[in-house]
Formats: C-alpha cells, structure tokens, sequence
C-alpha cells in the first residue's frame, strides 16, 4: 500500500492530526499538500501534546520523512519557529523537506487578510488571519512569490516590488492604510533564506521515486471537504483544496498512484467561522458536546460551532473524496446520551432531500431530519476492539457506516496514540 490520503470528511478539525501521528510510525513519507498554518493539529504522545500548524504530524515519528509540498503556502517565520519549538523538545525535525515551488505567506498577506476581514464586515469568512486567502490568490494571479525565489536576490527583490506595486494602491486608497516598503518585505525575506536552504528539495521528483520503490508516503490534508474551495460550502471556505484531488496537485503524485483514500470523521459536527452548518445547536446539548469534546480550536482559540452527525455531508465527502475508508474520532465525547440524534436527510422548502444540494440557497435553508439512535453509559476508552463496545456503541458505528458509504475502518476513544479501535488496517 504505498500510497494513501488521510483527510478531513467535515469542516476540519476531525482529529486528523492523531489519525496521521498513530500512522506514522509505519510510513515513510507524510506529505502536507495544502493550506498552511490555518490549520491546527493536536496530538498527544503519551503525556506530551504538540499543536502543529504547518509540518506534517508525522514529523513526531522518528523513522518518517515530513514533506512540505508545493501546494501548501509557508509562512517562514512560523515554519523556523515550528521548527526550533519542536527541537527544543527533543523532536528531530532535520530530515524535513519544503518543495521550493510552494509560495510564501509575507507580512502583507497577513495584513491583507485581516483589512479585508474588516472591510468585508457583517459578511466577512471568519478566516484564521494568516494570510492564507491572499497568499493563494497571489498565486493565481501569478504575482506570488516562491520559496526557491529567496536564493535569488534580484528576483525576489522584483517580484516583490510588482506585487506591492498595485498593492499599495489599494492599501492607500481603498482601505486608509500606509504603504508597505517593498525593501523591509526583501530584508525580512532573505533573513530566513540561509536557515531553510537545507530543507529545500524537488519534492515531487523525491516523492514519485518513494512510490515507485514501494515506500510508504501518507497525504496529510489540512482543513476539510467543506471547506475545500470547489466542493465546500464557498464562499465560506479555504482557498486551497483539501479534497483527494488536492493531493495530486499539491504533490505532483499523479492519481493513478493512490491506492487509499480515508477520511476523517468526526462522531459529530464542528465548524470554526462562519457559514450554513444544518445541524448546528444553540442549546446546552451543542455546550455539552464543546465542553466534552474539548471544541476550542487550536490556532486561533475560538469556541468551535458544534451539532449532531450530519449523514448528508458524510455521503458527499465519500462522492467526492472517493473515499476508501473512514477513521471515525471522538466516539467517547458522545457517551451518557440517553439517545442520540443524527441527520439522515434534509427538508428543504417542505422537501425531502437526502444529497448536498448544489445550490448554496438551498443549502443555507436545509433542516435536517434526525434520526434517534441509542446512546451508552459505560466509559469507551479503554476499548481496543469492536467488541469492548457496549452494543449501542457499536450499533451507533454501524448505523454511521451504512449512511455515510464507505467502511469505518478505526474508531478514535480518545485524543491518546493508543485510545483508538481498530477495525480493519490502514496498510
Ligand atoms: P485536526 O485539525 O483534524 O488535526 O483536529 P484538531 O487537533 O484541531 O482537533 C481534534 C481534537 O480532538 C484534538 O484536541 C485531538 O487531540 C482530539 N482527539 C482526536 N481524536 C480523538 C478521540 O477519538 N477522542 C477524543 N476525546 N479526542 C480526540
Ligand atoms: P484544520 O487543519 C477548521 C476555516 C476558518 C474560516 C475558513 C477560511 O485544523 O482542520 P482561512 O484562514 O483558511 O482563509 O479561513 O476556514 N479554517 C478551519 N476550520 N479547521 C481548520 O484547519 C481550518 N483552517 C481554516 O475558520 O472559516
Ligand atoms: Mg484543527
């Protein structure tokens, strides 16, 4: 099996940052292919937790090779303060590798994306603030700047002056602001540019060698399905594509190669930021499930939005994931319910409807219809098998799996390496 996806089947943060760490001890490569430090992974290694925002989890395997790939956007001063964190710590982060095609997140996508916020007001994304959204519109505009551009004085220099040329325009004139001295943004620049040399490589040559020799490389997805920019709820979603696709193009790993896609899904729903979310609660239910399920996200400190299980999405991100297998995380938060509800369908203007509807209008109108299954009592974290489960438990993993259209192939107990039920292998 040498080559596998691992993503987000909801709004992000499903737990995939556990999920790629319990893998990594048995692969070779783990490769982030998207996003950048919007993202937020919590994994705990015994009594240790680490909040990763842009390397792989599997940089905390000692055998596993972590890859920055050229579809993610790198903020290189998050990454080199990442990086000493985690050596500070004991990680050994020097076999890391960062594609010099990925772009570069500056002080002014930063800027850019918190004026825009403010300028966007009642109707803003409720973005992370990183400077993910210009980053990547930079890149398509095709005034973005690259990693390898940091070797190459004159042409960073040049490219920096073009894109701050019209930038500064509308930083004057539309939103009231100073204009950025494109020679502060060089200085800074070229400030990181010795510390990351050694890191630099063409990860997508290294990449399709470890696949043909039989290497083991793990696709790390940052954020989710939903929020992916073509198959997510947009407007309010990422700028990048967390989807399998996103994989292909965010590594140069063509898809003929990839043998499994999983995709994480949480027992229930969370969103951070804004847009339609149908099962979403405003009630001591939806506190419980943040309060138990610890739903504080990891970059910015939000309280996360939370709802029951939404069946809809789990069937979608199947479709358009191609999903292979699921990895279903957090099934402990939902113990002591006496019963517990999950949405089969939607109504929508007095209609039944069982698939995502592509209209957004549609969407943002759907209630969903639930289903009650029974809940259990006993704790479920120290279950190790299907058959630790109390009978509701499993019933509840079995209901899930049938709705959702792909086999739930692990079940996480707990936030532990080892609090996970396994069901059928990864490998
Ligand atoms: P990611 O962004 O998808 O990696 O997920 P986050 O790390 O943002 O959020 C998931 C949270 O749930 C983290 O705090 C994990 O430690 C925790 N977690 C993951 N799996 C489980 C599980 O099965 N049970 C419990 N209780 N917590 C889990
Ligand atoms: P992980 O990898 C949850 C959300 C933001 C906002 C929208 C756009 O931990 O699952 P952006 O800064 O990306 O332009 O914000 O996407 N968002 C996430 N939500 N988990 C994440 O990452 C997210 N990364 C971005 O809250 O709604
Ligand atoms: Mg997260």
């Amino acid at each position: 099996m040498p080559a596998l996806v691992l993503l987000g089947a909801q709004w992000g943060d499903e737990g995939k940052g556990k999920a790629t760490d319990l893998l990594g001890g048995s692969v070779d490569y783990v490769v982030r292919y998207q996003g950048g430090n919007n993202a937020g992974h919590t994994v705990v290694v015994g009594d240790q937790t680490y909040a990763l925002h842009l390397l792989p989890s599997g940089i905390l395997s000692p055998g596993c090779t972590p890859v920055i790939g050229n579809g993610v956007v790198v903020d290189p001063s998050v990454l080199l303060s990442e990086l000493s964190g985690l050596a500070e710590r004991g990680v050994d982060t020097s076999k890391l590798m960062v594609s010099g095609n990925a772009h570069l997140i500056t002080s002014y996508h930063a800027t850019f994306d918190k004026v825009t916020e403010r300028f966007l007001g009642k109707r803003r994304i409720g973005t992370t603030g990183r400077g993910i959204g210009p980053a990547y519109a930079d890149k398509i505009n095709r005034v973005g700047i690259r990693v390898q551009d940091l070797f190459d004085e004159s042409i960073l220099r040049q490219k920096v002056e073009a894109a701050l040329d019209f930038k500064n325009q509308v930083l004057a004139k539309l939103y009231n602001r100073r204009a950025i001295v494109a020679e502060q943004v060089v200085e800074e620049l070229l400030g990181y540019a010795e510390e990351l040399r050694g890191f630099v490589a063409d990860t997508a040559y290294v990449l399709n060698e470890a696949v043909d020799d039989g290497k083991v490389v793990l696709f790390e997805g940052g954020q989710g399905t939903l929020l992916d920019v073509d198959h997510g709820t947009y407007p309010f979603v990422t700028s990048s594509n967390p989807t399998a696709g996103g994989a292909c193009t965010g590594s140069g790993v063509g898809p003929t190669k990839i043998d499994r896609v999983i995709g994480i899904l949480k027992a229930y729903t969370t969103r951070v930021g804004a847009g339609p979310f149908p099962t979403e609660l405003f009630d001591d239910d939806g506190e419980a499930l943040r309060r138990v399920g610890g739903e504080r996200g990891v970059t910015t400190g939000r309280d996360r939005r939370c709802g029951w299980f939404d069946a809809v999405i789990a069937r979608y991100a199947t479709r358009v994931n191609g999903l292979t297998d699921f990895f279903l995380t957090k099934l402990d938060v939902l113990t002591g319910w006496e019963r517990i509800p999950v949405c089969v369908a939607y109504e929508i203007d007095g209609e039944r409807v069982e698939e995502l509807p592509y209209s957004q209008s549609d969407f943002h109108h759907a209630k969903p219809i639930y289903e009650y299954l029974p809940g259990w009592s006993e704790d479920i974290t120290k279950a190790k098998t299907l058959e630790d489960l109390p009978a509701n438990a499993r019933a509840y993993i079995t209901a899930l799996e049938e709705m959702s259209g792909a086999p739930i192939s692990a079940v996480g107990v707990g936030p532990g390496r080892d609090e996970t039920v396994q069901i059928n292998s990864f490998l």
